[in-house]
């Protein structure tokens, strides 16, 4: 393949959906509007959640993003794995009402094999083990191989993030190699080893979950995907680390030469430090440029959490004096021409 920078992944990814009559939209700020079961935008969907419920009409029936996200579920993982991160950008295509998951899954194909020429060998697909309708379009339409079509449960398979919008989903797999595999002969999607690397999730958004824990049948279905634009340059650009894919890694760059410290010369902990730099200050970054400001609560503390987090590795690098805000300028550089806030 074709090594794609991830600020090129982004420009195809909006492009394509543009081609296939989708309204390309700017992404979101990471501060929710008008959502209080959400503190921090947290997927390409979230902003939209009043189209997909019917509560408000979209600029287009079809509509692209790549949003601005923040989780920080997973935080004490971050910098020690090569694939946690609390910020993260979502590739997204929706469909309020529109197409549905013929179009979601042919058009998603489309993309990864013509537009980035992934090999089709490597791909492999899961669906929620009750959608029949889902798995015969991956094998009589897509022409995927049934062996690689994996059925999951509801575990796996179906999409919800607190109240909302919710459904079935099936998700693209990269094969990245039995070097990577566990070894197992059962190994396959869906297994914890980091041979299946998951990149793109479909969503067929058919219901809305209530605080009860409902799920009422929406008016319409609608299509929600999202794929770690991160993750997929992981795969475009053959890194097994998130933290070594271009823009991430420039980033990365300026945190070690400010330390002084080559990044992975053998030393596990100070490599552990400037990843959690490197992830943290463009959460912080991206947060501060959308009005978010340190406090004792809410957003406000997430960021600070974050700031300090980030200054505390500074220290144990070695570090002297505020270091932060000058580290933030390297975001601005490799993010500011998609964001132009950040400048
Ligand atoms: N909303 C879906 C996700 O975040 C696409 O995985």
């Amino acid at each position: 393949m074709e090594k794609i920078g991830l600020n090129d992944l982004r420009r195809m990814f909006l492009e394509f959906y543009q081609g296939k009559d989708h309204y390309v939209r700017k992404s979101y700020s990471l501060i929710p509007e008008n959502d209080k079961s959400l503190l921090i935008i947290n997927s390409g969907m979230a902003p939209l959640k009043p189209y997909f419920a019917g509560l408000a009409t979209p600029p287009s029936k079809r509509m692209t993003t790549c949003q601005k996200c923040i989780r920080t579920g997973d935080i004490e993982n971050v910098g020690h794995t090569a694939r946690h991160a609390t910020f993260f950008e979502m590739l997204g295509s929706f469909s309020f009402g529109d197409y549905f998951k013929v179009e979601s899954l042919t058009w998603g194909w489309e993309f990864i094999t013509k537009v980035l020429k992934m090999p089709e060998d490597r791909l492999w697909a899961s669906v929620y083990e009750e959608d029949k309708e889902a798995y015969d379009i991956w094998k009589n339409i897509v022409g995927l191989p049934e062996e690689r079509i994996v059925l999951l449960g509801k575990e796996d398979n179906f999409w919800e993030i607190g109240t909302g919008p919710c459904g079935p989903c099936s998700e693209i797999y990269f094969d990245r190699g039995e070097m990577y595999g566990c070894g197992k002969p059962d190994c396959k999607p869906g297994c914890d080893c980091d041979r299946y690397v998951e990149f793109w999730n479909h969503v067929f958004t058919q219901f809305n979950r209530d605080e009860e824990g409902n799920y009422t049948p929406l008016a319409h279905p609608n299509i929600d995907t999202g794929m770690g634009l991160e993750r997929l340059a992981c795969i475009m650009q053959d890194v097994d680390s998130i933290f070594n894919v271009d823009t991430i890694q420039y980033i990365l760059k300026g945190v070690a030469d400010l330390a002084g410290i080559p990044y992975q010369n053998g030393e596990a902990k100070t490599d552990v430090s400037i990843r959690i730099i490197t992830d943290h200050i463009r959460s912080v970054t991206f947060m501060i440029a959308d009005g978010i400001l340190p406090s004792n609560e809410g957003r406000g503390y997430v960021l600070r959490r974050l700031l300090r987090r980030a200054a505390r590795h500074g220290k144990l690098l070695g570090i002297k004096g505020s270091f932060l805000a000058g580290l933030s300028d390297k975001v601005v550089e490799v993010s500011g021409s998609a964001y132009p806030e950040l400048q």
